[in-house]
């Protein structure tokens, strides 16, 4: 019998107002409880994206207050001197944007040789054949496709990303492929028949109002989901 693709589900703590401590506690805590796998952290510059979030002290200020992994994405121009700062912090994966980086390659090899989870990102306009040789290297672990423009929560899914989950899955059959902006309710049931690994979700998590069955929901997990499932 073929093995069930677990899907794990990072929802993103950029859609709630990270900046009040209490709302940020609850939040980690909220979805710790609710199944979620890990914490997917938007760090923004203020230059590869015009938003600017916060560095790598927020993520140590955060690491002790939940079990979850740390699935760190940096929309960062030229992340290479930070790369260590955020995993002295607690990142467990950290992914950098084909577009942001000189030199992509090293920057992966230095994720990579610090026992990390190393994760690329392509934006909306970068065709999946410019990261060909990468997507089947042993250099990366995780393949984000950005199904928005990076920089904000709350974005609408651009449908057209989907095809690359297949074309990534194509060129490599274990490389987990994480789609990431505006997935909710009503493409997650698509995006895992894909073969997608990691749905990260903001908003959809967060305004709902059972986020235990919206996390379920979003793995496709329950009977409920499974017939939905079937029918779609
Ligand atoms: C966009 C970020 C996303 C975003 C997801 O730049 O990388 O992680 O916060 O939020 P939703 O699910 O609301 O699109
Ligand atoms: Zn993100």
């Amino acid at each position: 019998m073929k093995r069930k693709r677990l899907i794990r589900v990072a929802p993103s703590i950029n859609a709630i107002d990270f900046n009040n401590e209490e709302i940020l506690l609850k939040a980690l805590k909220d979805i710790e409880k609710a199944g979620a796998n890990f914490v997917h952290i938007d760090v923004m510059d203020g230059k590869f994206v015009k938003s600017k979030t916060f560095d790598y002290t927020f993520v140590d200020k955060i690491r002790d207050k939940t079990h979850l992994l740390f699935d760190v994405h940096l929309m960062v121009k030229d992340p290479d001197n930070d790369i260590d700062k955020y995993i002295k912090a607690g990142a467990d994966i950290v992914t950098v944007h084909y577009e942001a980086c000189k030199d992509v390659v090293s920057v992966l090899k230095k994720i990579k040789s610090r026992n990390v989870l190393a994760g690329i990102a392509i934006s909306p306009n970068t065709p999946v054949l410019k990261i060909k040789d990468i997507i089947e290297s042993k250099l990366v672990d995780v393949i984000t496709v950005m199904s928005v423009e990076p920089g904000a929560s709350g974005q609408k899914f651009i449908p057209k990303m989907a095809e690359k989950i297949s074309e990534i899955r194509e060129l490599n059959k274990r490389v987990f492929i994480e789609i990431d902006g505006g997935v909710n309710l009503s493409n997650a049931s698509m995006l895992r028949k894909l073969g997608v690994n990691i749905l990260v979700s903001g908003s959809c998590i967060f305004k709902s109002t059972d986020m235990k069955k919206t996390i379920n929901a979003l793995k496709g997990k329950g009977f409920f989901n499974q017939v939905k499932d079937f029918f779609n």
